[in-house]
Formats: C-alpha cells, sequence, structure tokens
C-alpha cells in the first residue's frame, strides 16, 4: 500500500515521515521517529498512556491515525523537559515517588501539565476527574494526585 507523506511540527521541529494510512501516531512515534516515551498501555483508547497533544488538545496517539498530524503540532513527552531541565511536575513526580514500573508515567505527565495549563489552581477533585483517563496499575494515584496538586502550588509560588 502506498505511503503516506506527513509534514508536521513534533516538539516545536518542523518534520517529515512517511506512514501506512492506517498507522496511527502513536506507532509513528515509537516505530518511526523512536520517540518511545509515548507507551502503549491498551492501543484502544482506554488507559492514557499515549497521551500527547495534538494542536493543544489532549489526545490518545493510538486513537489517531499519523497521517492526521499533517499540518498540526505535536507535543510528546520527550518535549517536556528543557534540556537538563526538568519539568515541575516531572521533578515532583519523583520527590513524591509517583512512579513504580512508569508505564503510564509519560501520559500521567502530558495529562496533569494540559490540565495545570488551562487550570494553575485545581481542587484535588479536579485533579481526579481530569486524571481519570489515566490508568495506573502500581501506585494507588494518591501519589500522583498529591505531585500534581504540589506542582500546582510551586507553580503558583504558594
Ligand atoms: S495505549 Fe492509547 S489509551 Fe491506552
Ligand atoms: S507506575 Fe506502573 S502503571 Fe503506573
Amino acid at each position: 500500500m502506498a505511503k503516506v507523506h506527513v509534514t508536521t511540527t513534533i516538539n516545536g521541529d518542523a518534520l517529515e515521515f512517511l506512514c501506512d494510512p492506517e498507522q496511527t501516531l502513536l506507532d509513528v512515534l515509537r516505530d518511526e521517529l523512536q520517540l518511545t516515551g509515548s507507551k502503549e498501555g491498551c492501543a484502544s483508547g482506554d488507559c492514557g498512556a499515549c497521551s500527547v497533544m495534538l494542536d493543544g488538545r489532549l489526545v490518545c496517539a493510538c486513537l489517531v491515525l499519523g497521517a492526521e498530524a499533517e499540518g498540526r503540532a505535536v507535543e510528546t513527552i520527550e518535549g517536556m523537559a528543557q534540556g537538563d531541565q526538568l519539568h515541575p511536575l516531572q521533578q515532583k513526580f519523583l520527590e513524591h515517588a509517583a512512579l513504580q514500573c512508569g508505564v503510564c508515567t509519560p501520559g500521567f505527565l502530558v495529562a496533569a501539565k494540559a490540565l495545570l495549563d488551562k487550570n494553575p489552581d485545581p481542587s484535588e477533585t479536579e485533579v481526579r476527574y481530569w486524571l481519570a483517563g489515566n490508568l495506573c496499575r502500581c501506585t494507588g494515584y494518591d501519589k500522583i494526585v498529591r505531585a500534581v496538586l504540589d506542582t500546582a502550588a510551586e507553580m503558583r509560588g504558594s
């Protein structure tokens, strides 16, 4: 089958790739572009491990076709740290030990950043509601929620 030629922006860099018409954005990121931070937990939109931003909107990369990235801006977990400088969320996840196996972690970080970009002062309920689409089999969620709330407080300077 003929490949699709896609011109896009990923983490601020203009980029082109070829993909199969039915290939998901998640598979393109991981298999064609070697951006393996986004994880495949379910491939059916249920776990959030593949969360990325597409034109500023939080999406499951397993439910988006690679071809749909044409002309759009994709942000992945690889774009979150600035060089050696971790994003405050990444730092707080470490401090709160909010990860164990780590498979869910990139998705939680991308989703939590999307929340804090939109709402810098979320309540615990809002954090839990926002992250309801991200599943973790290891942590019990409390440490993740604490890490997000602590990040929000620190970023607000309180
Ligand atoms: S791998 Fe996409 S939601 Fe689970
Ligand atoms: S840390 Fe293992 S699934 Fe969340």
